[in-house]
């Protein structure tokens, strides 16, 4: 009898798993993959899009229909849309559609197991960081921005983790001779006090960078001059005319019940296989930035969404699950620029030309034809 299999969210997490599935051709399986975005969205590379001409649309927005056309078309189904509410032990997700024929119709899906893997956004709903909304709001987002960006003679930057630090190095690479950019840290160091901290701050210094610390944002608002005002925890206000929050990722979990959830953080609750915790059957995985265990990145997703690949297959072959290994080594790399970047392997620092070679120089935009043509699984 086919297993359905329901997917929810089509970014490097959920794909990879479609991909890992379909490609083994199993006759017995089928494939829903359920996402907002009707592109794959190579958001790694968007701090760097935001600069007019530099990277274009085609190379980090790919449609999903073209990564799934491979497969027989009996295989699988895409559906473009929202997973609103969940009842895993009805094993039914409900999912509001986004086709533009039915604008508000719903539909209800039945599955035999069910993948999360619907990721985090930044509270901030108008930055492009995240394919967290349609394809064409996405693309608008980041067009915005180029063109805010373009138009600026001052634009700051809140959040001084990763995605702050390589937007304020993209800006300050393009403009820093020409436009004042500065980078809001809440704290006394960037990158919460980790040890690449100093150095990605010295890159940034040399990209004409200004780095304000102890300058947590507590409110903006639009001013009737065009301009943005920014309020500091301190009491400061700052009024510029681009404000760029990194600041704040919420997991998109809203659609799962909260006994799932972590009470504060609101992050899906796994075990050691990435089974969703508290699910009879055990038939409920999850992956990504929607557990953000031990943290939310590209390469512990990636690492996750192989193991909930391999531990589906032994489910369908009525097997126990393997536990999910992470990545091999820990490493941090925050590119800074187009020519230089900071970083460590597990405690090492890494030299700036290392970093830019291994991350920088392309911000893995060549992975992406990997996830179309699925040799990424
Ligand atoms: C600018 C930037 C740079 C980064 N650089 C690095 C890096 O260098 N190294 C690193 O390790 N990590 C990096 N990361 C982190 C990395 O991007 C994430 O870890 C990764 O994208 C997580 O993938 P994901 O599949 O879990 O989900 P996400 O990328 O968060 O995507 C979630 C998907 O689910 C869809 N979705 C959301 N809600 C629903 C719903 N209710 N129903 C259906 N679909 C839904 C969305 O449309 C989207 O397609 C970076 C992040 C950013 C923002
Ligand atoms: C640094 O930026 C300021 C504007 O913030 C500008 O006046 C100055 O000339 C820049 N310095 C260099 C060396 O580019």
């Amino acid at each position: 009898m086919v297993q359905t299999i329901v997917i929810l969210g089509g970014a490097v997490g959920g794909l990879h798993i479609a991909h890992a599935l379909l490609k083994k051709n199993n006759k017995d399986i089928k494939v829903i993959l359920v996402t907002k975005n009707s592109h794959f969205y190579w958001n790694l590379a968007s701090v760097r899009a935001i600069v007019p001409n530099v990277i274009p649309d085609s190379e980090i927005f790919r449609p999903l229909s073209a990564a799934l056309s491979r497969y027989p078309p009996e295989s699988y189904e895409l559906v473009i849309g929202t997973a609103t509410s969940s009842d895993f032990s009805s094993k039914t997700v409900t999912v509001s559609l986004s086709s533009d024929a039915e604008p508000s119709s719903t539909r209800t899906l039945t599955y035999d197991h069910l993948v999360l893997a619907t990721g985090a956004r930044y509270a901030d709903a108008s930055t492009p960081w995240k394919a967290d909304s349609s394809y064409e709001a996405v693309l608008s987002a980041l067009h915005n921005t180029q063109s805010l960006a373009s138009k600026a003679q001052h634009i700051v930057v809140a959040g001084a983790g990763a995605t702050g630090i390589e937007v304020a190095g993209e800006l300050g690479y393009e403009w820093g001779k020409t436009k004042e950019i500065v980078l809001l840290s809440a704290g006394s160091s960037l990158l919460g006090g980790d040890m690449v901290g100093p150095a990605a701050a010295n890159e940034l210094k040399k990209l004409n960078v200004s780095i304000k610390y102890d300058s947590r944002v507590v409110g903006s608002a639009k001013l009737d001059s065009g301009k943005t005002e920014i309020r500091l925890e301190n009491g400061e206000t700052i009024a510029t005319d681009l404000y760029l929050a990194t600041t704040g990722m919420v997991p998109n979990s809203e659609y799962v019940d909260a006994r799932h959830l972590d009470a504060d953080k609101k992050t899906v609750l796994v075990d050691e296989y990435l089974r969703v915790a508290n699910v009879e059957g055990n038939n409920v995985w999850a992956v990504g930035d929607v557990v953000s265990k031990p943290r939310a990145g590209f390469m512990i997703t990636q690492k996750q969404a192989a193991s909930v690949a391999k531990n589906l297959e032994l489910a369908l072959a009525g097997k126990a699950p393997v536990v999910a290994k992470g990545p091999p080594v820990d490493i941090l790399g925050c590119s800074v620029g187009r020519g230089r970047g900071a970083g460590r392997m597990n405690n090492f620092k890494l030299p700036s030309f290392g970093v830019w070679l291994a991350k920088g120089r392309t911000l893995g935009v060549q992975m992406v034809p990997g996830y179309i043509d699925g040799s990424v699984a």
